[in-house]
């Protein structure tokens, strides 16, 4: 009989909220081929969970909406495993003792879907693995960890609204950004981010100029917000024509601001109350049944 296990089953559960770019400006190359970005970003209470207990042997089992697309990529689930190796190592190297674990990741937010599923599975698990081997590592060490695994997981690591610039390891924190309603839409096709990066115009966009105040509020946020863009969203829409009609779709939802996070191709909109959001996200997975749309809250600063 196969057993189907969900994070919960675990003796300790972890969020990897989903990362939404309200805004990314690509401002630079480095000699590396990295781009340089100035990012507004915030993280969404919907997003895979993940389950962590003590065992004989190393372990890895999955559940989820997006499983099956996982277990044929293994992207993400590579990423997860990755982070518990080299934390291992770290933790090895420092004298602790880093015994086998079973990790089950829950899998509901799409694959690479431009909100950091695989980078925020990674820093989940770095956080959490943490706690269960009772490691005390320099952070330091652990933001290092996170960068070697990807460019996003320093950001996801710390999981409040922020600002990154760098490739994403220069990182500020936002302790008065406000929580937002908002919905999530994807067309469930794949976006590959060295292709969206290679087919950019521009790489020498101006920086943001931001006109926010500490304690500015959400109207102020939007406005801000509206002033700003996704550098990446138009060579996204000409590897994804999917993502203008999705685009399009939000918008007639009466969103706020409609715009595509990360590399794509997923697209948020932001709403004024979570009862706006979850009504549109009714509506558009009625008009569009086979693609994704989840309602949710955005985390605010300093929680
Ligand atoms: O860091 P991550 O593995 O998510 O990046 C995937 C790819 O996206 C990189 O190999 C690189 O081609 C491109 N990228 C980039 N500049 C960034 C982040 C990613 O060119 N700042």
């Amino acid at each position: 009989m196969t057993v189907i296990l969900a994070a919960d089953d675990f003796d300790l559960t972890e969020e990897a909220p989903a990362k939404i770019n309200l805004a990314l400006h690509v401002t630079g190359q480095r000699a590396d081929g990295y781009h340089l970005l100035d990012m507004l970003v915030t993280f969404a209470r919907h997003g895979d969970r993940l389950g962590f207990r003590a065992s004989a042997r190393d372990e890895f089992s999955l559940s989820g909406r997006f499983s099956p697309l996982l277990a044929e990529e293994s992207a993400g689930g590579n990423l997860v495993l990755k982070a518990r190796d080299l934390l291992r190592q770290a933790a090895h190297d420092a004298g602790f003792e880093a015994p086998p674990v079973h990790i089950h990741l829950e899998k509901n937010l799409p694959v690479a879907s431009g909100i950091g599923g695989g980078s925020a599975d990674a820093a989940a698990t770095l956080r959490a693995l943490t706690r269960l081997w009772g490691l005390s590592l320099p952070s330091d060490t652990i933001t290092a960890i996170a960068l070697r695994l990807g460019a996003d997981v320093p950001m996801c690591l710390v999981s409040r609204p922020l600002i990154a610039r760098g490739i994403g390891e220069s990182i500020e924190l936002l302790p008065d950004f406000p929580s937002f309603a908002m919905v999530l839409g994807n067309p469930l096709v794949g976006v590959s981010t060295p292709e969206v990066f290679r087919l950019l115009g521009r790489k020498d966009n101006p920086p943001f100029a931001l006109s926010w105040q500490a304690k500015s509020g959400r109207m102020q946020w939007i406005e801000t917000i509206n002033g700003l863009r996704n550098d990446l969203e138009p060579p996204a829409r000409t590897l994804c024509t999917q993502i203008a009609t999705l685009s399009q779709l939000i918008d007639s939802q009466g969103a706020l601001t409609t715009r595509m996070s990360g590399s794509g191709a997923t697209c948020f909109g932001l709403f004024d109350n979570i009862e706006q959001a979850t009504a549109a996200a009714v509506s558009l997975h009625s008009l569009r049944p086979d693609w994704y749309f989840q309602a949710t809250e955005t985390i605010a600063g300093g929680t």
